[in-house]
């Protein structure tokens, strides 16, 4: 039995921007997904899915990807957690060369699933990590997560930008800027999660700010002035002290710049009432800064705050199903059992 587990992530600061070209600065934080792989003699693959937020399935199904498995459990369940599995089982068996190795897998995971925290990239990053393993193939750092961007962009049609399968593969704070992607320095921030028990669908909201973008040049102009707010984060956490707890200062300016991407993304019509009476209450609670994080629509908000109010008034804030801390996952991806 080979284990992996991979970290969620919170955008900081970029997305949709990011898309564009501009930079991103997601974080991976301590909500993992872990996946279990056992090589079979045949070329079957068993997936067994728990707590995918929803209730949990199992399903066999012939070596070949694509079977649709008869299965009765709702179908963009079974799509999200099927696709993802057979994308990493894919990446796994080219990376191993073993075309023809079967698996039982076992996937089980506390990050909301389609909320804007990477599930889907957590659940790819551990699982072609884990079947690599199990095949007695290894990966480096940077070809598991170039293995797991292919993986999630085939799932998601040429949707997927790196930043998910990049942060949850090296964990901490990265930045990306097209298709480079590098680990930057970051203090361990107060992250404080509201979810609002949805999810928004990625590649609608993709198109509604594409096509705002074509139409109007302040819609242009909003993406490039997220770009500029990202170089300012960015030039924040550059001159902090990150073996420190980040001063009061720090938390100050990156809140702010939180409020003003929150308000952007507004502008370009990826927030929703969830999102944004989740963002007005942390602010309200005494968060530094509070926005949406990830695609929008619905799912989760991001506030930094060390202190315990904006968690309470979330838990209590109308919309919201779960309110956690979230530390910052310095780790990766990691090895659980070899
Ligand atoms: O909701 P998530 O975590 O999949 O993030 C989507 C982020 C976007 O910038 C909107 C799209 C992308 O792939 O970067």
């Amino acid at each position: 039995m080979t284990v992996c587990e991979a970290p969620g992530k919170v955008y900081l600061f970029g997305e949709h921007a990011v898309v564009y070209g501009e930079p991103a600065v997601p974080a991976a934080v301590e909500r993992r997904a872990t996946v279990r792989v056992e090589p079979r003699e045949d070329d079957h693959v068993r997936v067994e899915a728990e707590d995918l937020t929803l209730d949990g399935f199992t399903v066999e199904y012939a070596g070949g990807t694509g079977d649709r498995p008869d299965v009765d459990v709702p179908t963009p369940l079974v799509e999200a957690a099927m696709g993802y599995v057979d994308a990493a089982v894919e990446q796994a068996r080219d990376a191993a060369d073993a075309p023809d190795a079967g698996f039982d897998i076992t996937v089980e995971s506390d990050i909301p699933l389609g909320a804007g925290l990477g599930s889907s990239a957590a659940v790819v990053v551990a699982g072609i990590d884990a079947a690599t393993r199990a095949l007695g193939a290894r990966l480096d750092r940077r070809e598991l997560a170039e293995r797991a961007y292919r993986a999630e962009f085939e799932v998601q049609d040429g949707q997927a930008s790196r930043a998910d399968t990049f942060c949850s593969t090296m964990g901490g704070a990265v930045r990306v800027e097209g298709d480079d992607c590098e680990p930057i320095d970051a203090p361990n921030l107060p992250f404080v999660v509201g979810f609002d028990g949805g999810a928004g669908d990625t590649g609608e909201l993709v198109a509604g700010v594409r096509a705002l973008r074509e139409e109007h040049g302040f819609a242009a102009d909003t993406v490039e002035s997220i770009g500029d707010l990202v170089r300012e984060g960015e030039a924040l956490l550059a001159d902090a002290d990150p073996e420190k707890p980040p001063s009061s200062e720090l938390l100050a300016g990156l809140g702010e710049l939180m409020d003003f991407n929150h308000g952007l993304l507004a502008a370009l019509g990826v927030s929703a009432r969830s999102l944004d009476a989740m963002v007005w209450a942390a602010r309200d609670a005494g968060a530094h800064g509070a926005k949406l994080t990830g695609a929008g629509g619905g799912g989760c908000i991001v506030a930094l705050d060390a202190s315990d109010a904006t968690e309470t008034a979330l838990s209590f804030t109308q919309g919201c199903e779960e309110a956690f801390r979230a530390e910052l996952a310095t780790e990766g991806v990691r090895v659980v059992e070899a």
